[in-house]
């Protein structure tokens, strides 16, 4: 029986006295994709979340974000030159300073960097094609500019290095470009990159190459290297790939390469597919080499949840949860189960930390719904007109 006490012990020696994670969450505090106050007060705030945080979404190519700006001047972060690497150093030194794990999230955000378009750049696609929802233009990369993309996922790995990190997770989930590339309904390529299952999956595989390369070359020895995944992709008739399809990459991923984990993408931790009577979660489990651990996020909310969905995973991965108690670690770790706030209210905003751009966000987007939402709302309408200022 795990407990959620549990010490873990990643492959390449990195422990952490908690089976929980931090999901990673964009904080919509961004300024010029640089950390900001607002960012770093979040993340100091968080230190005792979690066994890991996994902190947001961060681009790695100049035009792998940001994706769409939910609040007038914040936005995604990012990694793809040195002159980042002050702030997320300061967000790596918070992070750890009470033991914790601080991994970075790498992404691409592929068709969804709607707000590089906004600002002059193009939006970079596997294939140039008619999406019903997307109304601005999009640019087809040529097998050069892919290669290009797969040096920019290993430079960023050496500058989150160079940052103090102590992992970095590979956003290959939630129709970013690494997705994209492996969906057939995006990918309509007929080069290295495109044209059967087996090429669809080498963006997915350059990717992970380069990204251990580096850390084989650059990281201490536990360093830690994740790879996140949506189980799925279908939304109606469009079908980009379905679990059959999903565990075949992540046998192929954790077969080839000595990934430390694999973080299932959900919004049901144990939703189950049209065609199985057993939740997704199990279904991955056979597809994992034997020394990678099993992560997943989606509605773990309560003690109760974390401790059924530890009956799946080794790792469970906590999102909303923490962003209205960040001190669900500590409060795990000393038995305190009972202190840990669940709904949005004056006491727990009050301790919560979050950033402006997240204030203004939560209550305006379905998908993120949680308790207490309305009294979030009550506050946003100001949040934005402080001043925010770069680290
Ligand atoms: C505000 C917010 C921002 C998110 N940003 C990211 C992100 O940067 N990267 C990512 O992989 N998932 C992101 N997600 C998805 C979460 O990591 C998580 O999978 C999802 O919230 C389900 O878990 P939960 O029910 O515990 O919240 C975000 C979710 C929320 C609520």
């Amino acid at each position: 029986m795990r407990k959620l006490t549990d010490t873990v012990r990643f492959r390449h020696g990195a422990t952490m006295t908690l089976r929980t994670a931090q999901a990673p969450m964009l904080t919509n505090s961004g300024v010029n994709e640089k950390v900001s106050e607002d960012t770093l007060k979040y993340y100091d705030a968080r230190s005792q979340s979690a066994g890991m945080v996994i902190v947001e979404y961060t681009s790695v190519s100049p035009n792998g974000g940001p994706s769409r700006s939910w609040a007038r001047n914040r936005e995604q972060l990012a990694i793809y030159d040195d002159t980042f690497k002050p702030g997320l150093t300061k967000v790596a030194k918070a992070l750890k300073k009470d033991g914790n794990k601080a991994i970075l999230q790498l992404v691409h955000s592929g068709r969804e960097a709607q707000f590089r378009h906004i600002l002059g750049g193009r939006v970079e696609v596997p294939s140039n094609m008619k999406f019903s929802w997307i109304d601005y233009p999009l640019y087809e990369l040529t097998e050069a500019e892919v290669w290009q993309i797969v040096n920019d996922f290993g430079a960023a790995t050496k500058r989150a290095i160079d940052c103090g990190f102590d992992g970095v997770e590979i956003h290959g989930a939630n129709h970013y470009l690494i997705q994209e590339f492996f969906s057939k309904f995006s990918n309509k390529r007929h080069d290295y990159w495109g044209g059967s299952f087996e090429k669809r999956m080498n963006f997915a595989t350059e990717v992970t190459k380069e990204v251990l390369k580096v850390v084989k070359k650059f990281a201490p020895q536990d360093f830690i290297v994740g790879y996140r995944i949506s189980p799925e992709e279908i939304h109606g008739d469009n079908v980009g790939y379905t679990w059959h399809e999903s565990t075949k990459l992540v046998k192929h991923l954790t077969a080839g390469f000595d990934l430390d984990y694999i973080h299932i993408s959900s919004l049901d931790y144990a939703a189950k597919p049209k065609d199985s009577n057993q939740p997704l979660v199990k279904l991955f489990k056979p597809s994992l080499g034997p020394e990678t651990l099993l992560m997943i996020a989606g509605h773990i909310h309560t003690v109760q949840e974390m401790n059924d969905a530890l009956q799946y995973v080794d790792i469970v991965s906590l999102g909303r949860a923490t962003l209205i108690d960040p001190k669900i670690g500590y409060k795990l770790k000393h038995y305190l189960e009972n202190e840990i706030q669940l709904s949005f209210n004056k006491e727990s905003v009050a301790k919560s930390h979050l950033t402006p751009g997240l204030i203004s966000l939560l209550p305006n987007v379905p998908a993120f719904a949680m308790p207490g939402i309305d009294y979030l709302k009550s506050l946003s309408s100001d949040q934005l007109t402080n001043e925010v200022t770069h680290i």
